[in-house]
């Protein structure tokens, strides 16, 4: 296991992405986004064409590729049999679908195997979740959860959506979060 482990957990919007890769090179440090990790299966999942809320369909595509999650100069890289995917998994289908690998328990449960596994291979690791001080390092050596106000989180994802030329109401937004 590494020497360092920093966890940064918190809802959708919070900030912790932003916050965990500044954290990250400041400390040089590998960054982990697990976020990227579920949106990478749910991006596998749709290309496969499988039935998204069938758990064991998931589990298939998680096993029948290989995934690849590599420290890049601020963030990560994501690629699946060695295609680069880390811009495709941020679209804002994949952002809408990946609740549903989110709550498939038998994909998190590998999902945190494999965030284990990535840190195991490193010196220092800040890592960011929802679960990561509580579930996959519930011996991190230091632990922060960071929120914010609802509509200050709404405010942020929409601003991210439009970015992206998603051009989704407050409401909506404020919606999809809470169901995130
Ligand atoms: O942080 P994000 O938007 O990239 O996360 C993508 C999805 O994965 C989102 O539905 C939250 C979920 N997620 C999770 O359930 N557990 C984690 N450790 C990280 C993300």
């Amino acid at each position: 296991m590494a020497d360092l482990i920093v966890t940064i957990d918190g809802p959708a919007g919070s900030g912790k992405s932003t916050v965990a890769r500044l954290l990250a090179q400041k400390l040089a440090a590998s960054f982990l986004d697990t976020g990227a990790m579920y949106r990478a299966v749910t991006f596998a999942a749709v290309q496969a064409g499988v039935d998204l809320s069938d758990q064991q369909k998931l589990l298939d595509v998680l096993h029948g590729h290989r995934f690849q999650f590599s420290t890049r100069a601020g963030g990560m890289s994501v690629a699946i049999d060695d295609v680069d995917v880390t811009e495709q998994i941020r679209s804002p289908d994949v952002t809408a679908k990946a609740r549903y690998t989110a709550s498939a328990p038998k994909v998190r449960e590998e999902l945190v195997r494999m965030q284990r596994e990535f840190a195991a291979g490193r010196r220092k690791v800040v890592t960011e979740g929802r679960d990561q001080g509580t579930v996959a390092f519930a011996d991190a050596d230091v632990k922060f959860f960071l929120t914010a106000d609802p509509a200050e989180r709404a405010r942020r994802r929409q601003a991210e959506l439009h970015a992206k030329g998603c051009n989704e109401s407050l409401e909506e937004t404020r919606k999809a979060i809470e169901e995130r």
